[in-house]
C-alpha cells in the first residue's frame, strides 16, 4: 500500500502537531439535566494543560446551562444544519450555535449517516455552512469494514472528496478531519480500537487524499483526529502517533472514571 503513497516522509515532516485536541462526544446522553451538569462541572473544573484543547459536545438542550459557565473547556455541537435560518423544522443553524458561544461542530458522524440517512452531499452542505459561519468543523470519515485488498481506502477517499467538494481554500484553516472507522466505534458489535500501525498508515493516506483534492500546502495544517473505542487504557497510544492531532471520545466521555483518567494524564 505504501507504493501508492509517494512523498510520505515529506507529508509527515510538514504536519503540524504541537497542540492536541480531545473531543468529548456525549452523543444522546445523559437523559437527566442534573447528570449532565455533574459531568460538565467535572470536566469544566479540571486543570487542563496549556497545549491541550478539550471540547465538550453535549446534546443541544443542555447548551444554555453551560455557555455561561465556560472555564477550562470549549463547547462543541454534535451537528448543525446547512442554512442559517428559515423554514427548517427541528434544525439548528451554524449561526445560532456560534452566537451561543459554541466553537466546534461535529459533522458527518457515522451514526447520523446510518440512522438519519445523511448523505455525502448533505454533509458537504453542512461543512460549507459551518466553516462559513467560522466554526471549527470536525468532519468525520470512516469505513464500515476493512478488506485485505484495501478497497476501504477508496471508500475513504470518496467520502473525503464528496464531503469537501468545492470548498474554498480559505475555509481550510478551521477544518479538522476525524477518522472514525465504524467497526471500531464502541457501540459496534465486537468493536476493537484501531491499531497504532494501521492508524498511522491510514492517516497518511487521508493527508494524501486531502493534498490531491486541494493541491495546497494548507492541508498540512489540517488536524487529523482518531475516534473509535478510545478509553483510559489506549488514549496515549493514539495521541503519540505522528500526524494524529487528537482523539474523539464517545462512550468513555460520559464515564467519570474514564474521563478523569484521560484528562489528568
Ligand atoms: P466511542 O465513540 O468512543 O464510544 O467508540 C466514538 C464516536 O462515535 O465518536
Amino acid at each position: 500500500m505504501f507504493n501508492k503513497m509517494s512523498g510520505v516522509n515529506k507529508l509527515k515532516k510538514d504536519c503540524k502537531e504541537d497542540n492536541k485536541i480531545i473531543i468529548l462526544n456525549w452523543k444522546m446522553n445523559p437523559v437527566f439535566l442534573n447528570e449532565a451538569e455533574s459531568l460538565w462541572n467535572l470536566v469544566n473544573g479540571m486543570v487542563i494543560k496549556k497545549e491541550l484543547t478539550v471540547v465538550v459536545c453535549p446534546p443541544f438542550p443542555y447548551f444554555p446551562r453551560f455557555t455561561a459557565k465556560l472555564k477550562n473547556v470549549v463547547l462543541g455541537a454534535q451537528d448543525c444544519f446547512w442554512e442559517n435560518k428559515g423554514p427548517y423544522t427541528g434544525e439548528i443553524s451554524p449561526l445560532m450555535i456560534k452566537n451561543l458561544g459554541v466553537k466546534y461542530v461535529i459533522l458527518g458522524h457515522s451514526e447520523r449517516r446510518e440512522n438519519l440517512n445523511e448523505t455525502d452531499e448533505m454533509i458537504n452542505k453542512k461543512i460549507t455552512a459551518s466553516l462559513k459561519a467560522g466554526l471549527k468543523t470536525v468532519f468525520c470519515v470512516g469505513e464500515k469494514t476493512r478488506d485485505e485488498k484495501f478497497a476501504y481506502l477508496d471508500f475513504l477517499k470518496e467520502q473525503i472528496e464528496k464531503g469537501l467538494k468545492d470548498l474554498p481554500l480559505r475555509f481550510l484553516k478551521n477544518l479538522i478531519v476525524a477518522y472514525e472507522p465504524v467497526w471500531a466505534i464502541s457501540s459496534a458489535q465486537n468493536a476493537e480500537a484501531e491499531t497504532a500501525d494501521d492508524l498511522l498508515t491510514t492517516s497518511i493516506f487521508i493527508r494524501k487524499a486531502l493534498f490531491n483534492l486541494f493541491n495546497a500546502k494548507k492541508i498540512f495544517e489540517i488536524p487529523i483526529l482518531y475516534g473509535g473505542s478510545v478509553d483510559k487504557n489506549n488514549f496515549k497510544k493514539f495521541l503519540n502517533i505522528e500526524g494524529i492531532s487528537g482523539i474523539l471520545v464517545g462512550g468513555a466521555s460520559i464515564n467519570k472514571k474514564e474521563l478523569c483518567s484521560i484528562l489528568k494524564n
